[in-house]
């Protein structure tokens, strides 16, 4: 019985020719509309081509969530690789996530297990690591391009004595005379916390910034296209569909989603086993990825996070509709204590709730009966308190 069920569902027709083209993580070949990224990219590190070691060059990729970002940073690092394999240099590209590794021993570690997987990591600390690894860098004359993703989310530990940027853009300067390795960059969706960072850290920072817009509706449905191309058979999407999740996708200009509505489509129209995906799929598709809308919350910066998770546990405990802002802040407070994290101003809330209104995570009304004078309520919008919680605990 089991047996038939399963021999059959996987012998289902499918529209799919190979689905892991629409993930997120899938790093296509061709990024349509990004050549200008690309060349700004190309003209700051053409140096290390033209006279490796010469100088450290740094450059900071800005945009918003899914505006291609990560994947020109993947694709330009693999691709000045291999240039510099032609031109007999040896150039290692390394990418790390600062929202997986949020220290920098972390962030140390990921970089130097890349270069040289046997490298002891106990007993050291991300100082000792990195000397060590440096002098492998220096034996092996291996330079390093560092893309740094997600920034926001690095944070300083106690014991350690300098800031993660601080020291990653600082350390050359411990090796002056000799040729410098170290290539950074930077991957951010704003400079809003720039302010609050060391001066020689914000001048590095911003130095040679890349900046990313949101795409339009022509873009999107290029970039859909060419991915479908990819990941579906011939013929399984048509041109009104793409037009529609491309005309969907546009207010948000955010490929990433764009592409999970087309992947949602194809498994909604394989469900039904039909010949191909029809706007109705895209519909139901829609109404999937806006009902939990987490990779939303889970790409939001820090501080964003963390507010969004103080009104959800707020929420929680007292069973209520809505949560006033003194009642979120404090436990905000709690919250980045707990994670040795610098708490933000109060005025910096009202963007936070402005900017999570936007996204229709949260909504606001004003008081009436039952409170004094005239607050500010917040509720949450198309989430359960324990989507968040669970959604955002993950890592603490
Ligand atoms: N120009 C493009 N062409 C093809 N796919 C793209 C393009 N830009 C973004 N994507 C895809 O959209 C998704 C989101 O892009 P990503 O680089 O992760 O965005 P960001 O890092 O800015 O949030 C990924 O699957 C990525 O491969
Ligand atoms: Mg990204």
């Amino acid at each position: 019985m089991a047996y038939d069920i399963i021999a059959n569902e996987i012998g289902r027709p499918t529209l799919f020719k190979d689905e892991g083209k629409l993930f997120p993580d899938h790093v296509p070949t061709n990024l349509v509309h990004r050549d200008t990224q690309l060349k700004a990219l190309g003209r700051v590190f053409r140096v290390i081509m033209e006279s490796p070691g010469a100088v450290a060059q740094k450059a900071t990729l800005v945009g918003d969530v899914g505006v291609g970002k990560t994947a020109v940073a993947k694709r330009f690092g693999s691709t000045m690789e291999a240039l510099a394999k032609e031109r007999g240099i040896n150039l290692r590209y390394v990418h790390v996530n600062c929202y997986k590794d949020r220290t920098l021993f972390l962030v140390v570690k990921k970089v130097a297990q890349q270069i040289l997987p046997s490298i002891p990591d106990r007993g050291f600390s991300a100082q000792e690591l990195f000397q060590t690894l440096w002098r492998i860098l220096e034996a092996e004359n291996i330079y390093l391009l560092l893309a740094l993703d997600e920034i926001d989310f690095l944070i300083s530990v106690a014991g350690e004595k300098d800031a993660p940027l601080y020291y990653l853009s600082r350390v050359a300067d411990e090796y002056l005379n000799r040729p410098q390795r170290l290539n950074l960059m930077l991957i951010t969706r704003n400079l809003e916390f720039v302010s609050g960072l060391d001066r020689s850290v914000q001048s590095t920072l911003l130095h040679n910034v890349v900046r990313f817009d949101k795409y339009g509706v022509e873009q999107l449905y290029d970039i859909i296209r060419l991915r479908a191309y990819d990941a579906m058979k011939d013929g399984a999407v048509g041109e009104e569909v793409l037009s529609m999740i491309a005309d969907i996708s546009s207010p948000r200009g955010d490929a990433r989603y764009a592409l999970e509505l087309l992947w949602r489509a194809g498994k909604y129209a394989d469900e039904e086993g039909a010949m191909k995906v029809m706007p109705e799929h895209v519909r139901k598709a829609q109404l999937d990825v806006s009902q939990f809308p987490m990779h939303i919350v889970l790409d939001l910066p820090l501080h964003e996070r963390l507010f969004l998770l103080s009104v959800a546990k707020v929420l929680k405990r007292s069973r209520a509709a809505y949560v006033t802002m003194g009642d979120v802040e404090s436990t905000y407070r709690v919250l980045c204590e707990s994670q040795g994290i610098e708490p933000r101003r109060h005025t910096q809330f009202w963007e936070y709730l402005q900017n999570l209104r936007n996204l229709g995570i949260l909504y606001t009304k004003i008081s009436g009966a039952g409170y004094r004078g005239k607050t500010t309520l917040i509720g949450l919008l198309n989430l359960s308190t324990e989507a968040v919680e669970k959604g955002l605990s993950k890592g603490d």
